[in-house]
């Protein structure tokens, strides 16, 4: 089984994050990491609130509201996760949505949390990492982070909708989002219609 790394940060567009990481669980493990920011973003912008008073009640929530044992919570704060380690083998990992603040932190090589030290680990080992900065507008800083990022190889697949699939609802939107992120890994998925189909 594919395994990957996966983490949201504290920008706005939790339900894209969301949608991918659903779509992930159906066949890969997936090991979770949330900045502290985005529990509260995400339960302000799709209702979902799991976070727990321990790490073990965060899994069980996490697990039951997406109802799939595929998935391994780990909290931003523990650096000894197996995910901190490039000798845990993943399939690469994903970031999304990727605050300005991640993104810098990433770009630098920080590594001050769990999701930039797992990111770091992700470029040092050579796997794939997909981020999905969000921001409007982006400043040259932010613009500088994503450039020295996308040089060394690294996925930036911004959250932006295509309009050519005649979307009719806010739901279809997120699926073509996620679905393009999940295209930027190489997963498999049939989360939206392709052009040409
Ligand atoms: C409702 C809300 C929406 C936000 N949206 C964004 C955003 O789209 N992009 C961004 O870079 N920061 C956004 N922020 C600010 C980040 O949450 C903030 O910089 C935070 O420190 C990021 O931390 P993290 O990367 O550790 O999650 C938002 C904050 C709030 C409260």
């Amino acid at each position: 089984m594919r395994r990957y790394v996966f983490a949201i940060s504290g920008a706005s567009g939790a339900a894209i994050g969301i949608r991918v990481l659903r779509e992930l669980m159906k066949s890969c493990e997936v090991y979770l990491v949330i900045s502290p920011q985005s529990f509260f973003i995400i339960r302000e912008e799709t209702g979902i609130d799991w976070l727990g008073k321990t790490d073990a009640m965060t899994q069980k929530n996490a697990r039951k509201t997406f109802g799939s044992d595929n998935l391994f919570f780990c909290n931003e704060h523990d650096m000894a996760a197996p995910v901190s380690s490039g000798s845990f083998k993943t399939d690469g990992m994903f970031i999304v949505p990727c605050s300005m603040k991640t993104l810098s932190g990433v770009a630098a090589g920080y590594t001050e949390n769990l999701i930039q030290r797992a990111a770091d680990v992700t470029i040092k080992e050579g796997r794939p990492l997909v981020l999905s900065p969000r921001e409007m507008p982006f400043s040259a800083i932010h613009l500088e982070n994503m450039l020295k990022l996308a040089r060394l190889g690294v996925k930036i697949a911004p959250p932006v909708p295509g309009f050519y699939n005649s979307p009719a609802t806010i739901e279809d939107l997120i699926d073509f989002m996620a679905g393009r992120i999940l295209d930027a890994m190489g997963c498999e998925h049939s989360v939206y219609r392709r052009w040409g189909s």
